[in-house]
């Protein structure tokens, strides 16, 4: 049966659409639900709790009905921009994704990489214009890799500030637990010096929410397990993709990371063959961001070959790029976690 053969991510090829990209900035599938009711604060990381005041003391002035004739509302935040800072899987995007529920009218949520890549289709005057007069910009995992990219961002939320938009951010971290090498909130405020007196930082300690109970390695199956899975889950009628992972190195390599998203549209289990450790930095670069599309999305992976949580060679992970490489392999070893289909007796 044909229609249930595993597709091909090769076969993808998305294009640009800058409108549509606009449409697109609003949270992950994931954090739809999102809210600052069912984030739970770690009673050992009183920080938690802090954030989520925070959050609503942020967005009172939102949430509350209008004061009557003796009493007023809630007063907008002293600052109009909130900075999340903490470690990884503390539940930064998912107060970044409630306290975005909170703005009214029109409002944006993308990760810091969105943004720049809607400028870089729009142009600089055209997405400022497009982002203005909206109640909130949202932008998960604030990058300062690129100081060019910094600046334009720096600029651009000077204007949007300046003309009402409330800004909040989230820092972009490793999985290491003591956030070795993770820029801090010291960091973010001297690289966007002009804009830093507008922003309230508030610092969440804890574990990874997700990971209290994951191993350190990625999972993988031996190659005729692999094939067993990809077919018994395309003949469940999911929507499986199967590749041999160099061939999907190369094809990365042929699209803009920013339509990574569109490679994996719909797609409902992945499947890596065959995977290497890569020794070439921008080929690595390039299946982080693809990850990073992946995790978003939660589509789970099944694999052959040498772990995920391995195919960053030493070099790369004593390189400057160290903690981007140490967030994706927390991130494959969380995808490829899932329950695997049992075998028909
Ligand atoms: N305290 C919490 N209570 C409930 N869910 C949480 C909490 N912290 C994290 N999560 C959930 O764990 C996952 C990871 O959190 P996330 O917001 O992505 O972390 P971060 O952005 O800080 O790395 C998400 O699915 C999120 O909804
Ligand atoms: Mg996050």
């Amino acid at each position: 049966m044909d229609s249930l053969a595993p597709a091909r991510l090769v076969d993808r090829v998305p294009e640009v659409d800058a409108r549509r990209m606009a449409a697109s900035l609003v949270p992950p599938r994931q954090f739809v639900h999102a809210g600052l009711d069912n984030y739970r604060p770690d009673p050992d990381y009183p920080s938690q709790q802090g954030a989520v005041d925070a959050v609503r003391a942020f967005t009172a002035d939102w949430t509350s009905p209008p004061g009557g004739l003796f009493r007023r509302g809630p007063k907008p935040p002293e600052r109009p921009g909130l900075y999340l800072d903490g470690g990884f899987g503390v539940g930064k995007t998912h107060l970044l994704a409630a306290l975005w529920q909170q703005a009214p009218g029109r409002k944006y949520f993308g990760t810091f990489i969105e943004y720049t890549a809607l400028v870089g289709a729009l142009g600089y005057a055209a997405a400022v214009r497009l982002l203005t007069g909206s109640s909130l910009l949202a932008i998960d995992e604030f990058e300062l890799d690129d100081p060019g990219d910094t600046m334009m961002m720096t600029r651009m939320l000077g204007e949007l500030v300046a003309s009402g938009t409330r800004i909040a951010a989230t820092s972009n971290t490793p999985p290491n637990a003591l956030g070795e090498g993770r820029f801090a909130a010291s960091d973010f405020l001297r690289e966007i010096q002009s804009l830093s007196s507008n922003f309230q930082t508030v610092r969440i300690d804890g574990l990874d929410y997700r990971r209290r109970d994951t191993t350190g390695s990625a999972v993988t199956v031996e190659p005729t397990e692999y094939e067993r899975v990809v077919t018994a889950l395309a003949g469940r009628g999911e929507t499986v993709t199967s590749d041999g992972f160099q061939d999907l190195i190369a094809h990365l390599a042929t699209v803009h990371p920013s339509r990574y998203i569109k490679i994996i549209d719909g797609v409902d289990v992945i499947g890596l063959r065959d995977v290497e450790v890569l020794h070439d930095q921008m080929a690595a670069l390039r299946l982080v961001a693809f990850i990073d599309r992946v995790y978003d999305a939660e589509i789970p992976i099944v694999q052959s070959g040498v772990p995920l949580s391995d195919v960053f060679d030493d070099e790369m992970l004593g390189g400057g790029y160290r903690k981007k490489y140490l967030r994706s392999t927390s991130r494959m070893i969380a995808l490829t976690a899932g329950e695997l289909p049992p075998h028909d007796d």
